[in-house]
């Protein structure tokens, strides 16, 4: 029976109130190394998201909604209106550090609605409301986690194997993960899955974090780089995908890591099942479709140098570096979501989810 806790050691993001100090597991040391760095500074903040040391959609809303609080409790003076518009500016900053997850922009924006809404309490009673709200939000993760695996769970049987790609489990978000939520709630309950984890260039989630939780939670898990689905599928070793997502757009179109698309293109040519799990607070109904969703573009050294001792490529060759892509939803046989599991024609079941537009 798989332990959960054993995934890692400590909580990927973690609040202590005792010591009033934000800290998180830094995760791109992982797998080498478990070490917990505290986030004090706006440029701290800032820097643990666009780098991922924090990474996944919901583990960055949750890190933004405590970094607002920390950074709340920073200002200083008493004027109401000066302290809105600090929190305002450290908002958009922070913000502005990755464009592609949703979950960044919603929890600021849940942060700042709080503020305003208390914007007539004393200066403690409102840093109480924000501690507040920040804890809700992990909290809630927690519980939308774990309804999103019982909804993947029925999706699956003991036995099958699932292809996985990026890291969409408890290090991307609060408890059991999206995408690996399923493995790990069924592995508790003593089914066996075969799972084959794309290694995920150029940043090797898939290699670093997600074989590293599988294997920790006793999951049967085989890492294969990212070209290496289309044999596994055609060998009949896949009976189901199972991915996370950065931002769904109201037609269902679905940003995620950098070759999912790929993925669900062959699933469909093999006749296998390509799901997307997330919670709502990664749905945008501001969106419409997948055109509107901004790609984040990122440093041509992740894929030329970063990892290897020696340069892979030569310095002036022309790289082509986007973090994300964005799957049709017409290859999307289902979204499962923390209020259950949404089918084709998504403009109206995801629309049913009747989620509040910005
Ligand atoms: O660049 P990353 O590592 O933050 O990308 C993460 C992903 O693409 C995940 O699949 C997604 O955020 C969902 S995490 C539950």
């Amino acid at each position: 029976m798989a332990d959960i806790q054993s995934v890692t050691r400590a909580q990927n993001i973690r609040y202590d109130r005792k010591t009033e100090a934000l800290y998180i597991i830094d995760q791109s040391l992982l797998p080498n190394e478990e070490r917990e760095i505290r986030l004090q500074t706006a440029e701290e903040m800032y820097d643990a998201i666009r780098s991922l040391r924090v990474r996944g959609a919901p583990a960055i809303g949750i890190c933004a909604g405590y970094c607002m609080y920390v950074l709340a409790k920073s200002i200083r003076g008493e004027d109401q209106q000066v302290f809105l518009k600090k929190l305002s500016d450290y908002g958009e900053y922070l913000n502005s550090s990755r464009p592609t997850a949703v979950n960044l922009n919603w929890a600021i924006r849940l942060m700042l609605r709080t503020a305003l809404e208390n914007a007539d309490c004393t200066r403690g009673q409102m840093l109480d409301a924000l501690y507040e709200k920040a804890a809700a939000i992990h909290q809630d993760d927690i519980a939308k986690c774990r309804a999103i695996s019982e909804y993947g769970l029925t999706l699956v049987e003991g036995g099958d194997g699932i292809l996985t790609h990026c890291n969409a489990g408890p290090l991307a978000t609060s408890w059991y993960g999206t995408a690996l939520g399923p493995i790990l709630l069924g592995t508790e309950r003593g089914l066996k899955f075969r799972v084959f984890s794309d290694e995920t260039r150029p940043l090797l989630q898939g290699a670093r974090l997600t074989s590293y939780e599988l294997q920790r939670a006793g999951v049967d898990v085989t890492l294969i780089c990212d070209n290496m689905a289309s044999i596994v599928m055609k060998n009949g070793w896949v009976q189901a995908c199972f991915v996370g997502c950065d931002r769904v757009a109201a037609n269902g179109d679905t940003a995620n890591k950098i070759g999912t698309s790929g993925v669900a293109i062959l699933a469909r040519h093999y006749g296998i099942p390509f799901y997307v799990l997330g919670p709502t607070s990664t749905v945008d109904p501001d969106c419409p479709d997948g055109e509107h969703i901004p790609i984040e573009l990122r440093d041509p050294e992740e894929i030329k140098t970063m990892w290897y001792q020696r340069p892979m490529a030569l310095p002036e060759v022309k790289c082509y570096n986007p973090a994300f892509d964005v799957t049709d939803h017409e290859l999307i046989s289902g979204i499962v979501t923390e209020k259950g599991i949404c089918r084709p024609p998504y403009t109206k079941s995801l629309a049913a989810l009747s989620l509040k537009k910005a």
